[in-house]
């Protein structure tokens, strides 16, 4: 039985990651940071007591920013494969945060690195990281892949570029199996609740019901939208391919923020029609309700203007053959806020 530890367990990715792994019969270890309150939401549906026999789902207590713990779970486990999805993720946040996101996106991937090499599991071991098209950032070519310049324009695209390359230095210099996936942004209804297209649909959501305005930020920023259980299943191909290289991973589509709201506003039926330019902004229903305001506090000193990928590679050597689309995505995550 193949050995995996996920950090990041308790994220959107993490969750799916562990559930495809378990299905695929690995033991599956995942890394979780103390909170003040239990945040396993997630997982719950995988969770197993301590005393079941034959367990293979086992949660550490650990932190990207602690060499110590990230060094003894990998000394313990032994694992065969070792997913990084563990960030402080969130691009905005990273403006506030620029500090710690680097020390826990950027060092805490060359902690893992190195507590591989240090525990000469170099032979053993597969690394995969998750890295973003955040790196692509204002890049002018469209679509981006593999071979596209880098141009990280926040705290949390920069950090995740050392990553990227540091992972590339530990496949180069000392011959670790350490892949990038390279992925572009990706949903479901386990999307934390900031991200845009999760606060879009709650957001709409509340305005149905309770007439509450919902307030964003660049409603032009264009995004490629996939399904992250879908992705997850990409991640794993990543560190089964016969070398380790690095993937673009996406839905070769693309939609605006502004879409993405109409898109939502359609499905639950709210009949929208938008008004005005730039910070005074605003969808109107067929009421002349405000549905939607642009409010300055969610704009980011640097923004990612359009994200669309290239995954012609990923196609040829993975088999990445995507075909989940945006209108379905949409339905999964309302159902389930209905659903809640
Ligand atoms: P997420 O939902 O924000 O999950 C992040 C995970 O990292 C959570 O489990 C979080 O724990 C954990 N974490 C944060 N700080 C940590 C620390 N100091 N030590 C240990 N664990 C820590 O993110 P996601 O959407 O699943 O994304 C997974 C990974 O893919 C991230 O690295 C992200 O940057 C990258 N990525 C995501 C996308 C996307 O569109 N989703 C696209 C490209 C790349 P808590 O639950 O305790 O907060
Ligand atoms: N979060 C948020 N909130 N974003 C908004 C809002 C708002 O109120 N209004 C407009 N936006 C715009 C952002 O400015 C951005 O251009 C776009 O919506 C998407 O924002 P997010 O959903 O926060 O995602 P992201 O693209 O910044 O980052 C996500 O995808 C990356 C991959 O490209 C995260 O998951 C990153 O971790 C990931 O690397």
């Amino acid at each position: 039985m193949k050995k995996a530890i996920i950090t990041g367990i308790t994220g959107q990715d993490g969750s799916y990651l562990a559930e495809i792994l378990l299905k695929k019969n690995y033991e599956v270890h995942g890394i979780k940071r103390r909170t003040s309150l239990i945040n396993t939401k997630r997982i719950d549906h995988i969770y197993q007591e301590p005393d079941l026999t034959n367990r293979n789902f086992f949660l550490h207590y650990g932190e990207l920013t602690d060499f110590g713990s990230i060094l003894s779970i990998i000394q313990n486990v032994q694992p065969d494969e070792i997913y990084n999805l563990g960030a402080q993720s969130h691009v905005a946040v990273s403006f506030d945060e620029p500090e710690y996101t680097s020390d826990v996106n950027a060092l805490g991937t060359l902690r893992i690195l190195e507590a591989i090499k240090s525990l000469k599991l170099i032979d053993k071991v597969k690394f995969y990281q998750a890295s973003s098209s955040e790196l692509f950032g204002g890049s002018i070519e469209i679509p981006q892949n593999e071979n596209t310049k880098f141009y990280p324009k926040s705290p949390y695209a920069i950090s995740k570029l050392f990553a990227y390359w540091m992972t590339i230095n530990y496949r180069e210099s000392y011959g670790l199996f350490a892949s990038n996936g390279i992925l572009f942004n990706h949903e479901s209804p386990r999307r934390g609740e900031t991200f845009v297209t999760s606060k879009i649909i709650k957001g709409l959501l509340n305005f149905k019901k309770n007439n509450k305005i919902l307030y964003l930020g660049n409603l032009s920023a264009k995004r490629d939208w996939g399904h992250a259980r879908e992705y997850m299943n990409a991640a794993w191909n990543i560190l089964q391919h016969d070398t380790p290289e690095d993937f673009c991973i996406g839905s070769e589509k693309q939609y605006s923020v502004k879409q993405f709201v109409e898109l939502v506003a359609k499905k639950i039926g709210i009949n929208i029609n938008w008004k005005g330019n730039g910070l005074e902004e605003i969808a109107i229903d067929s009421h002349n309700n405000t549905v939607v305001a642009v409010n300055e506090r969610y704009l980011r000193p640097s923004e990612v203007d359009n994200l669309i990928a290239d995954t012609s590679k990923a196609k040829k050597l993975l088999k990445w053959d995507y075909d989940f689309n945006i209108e379905d995505l949409i339905e999964e995550m309302i159902d389930y806020e209905l659903q809640k």
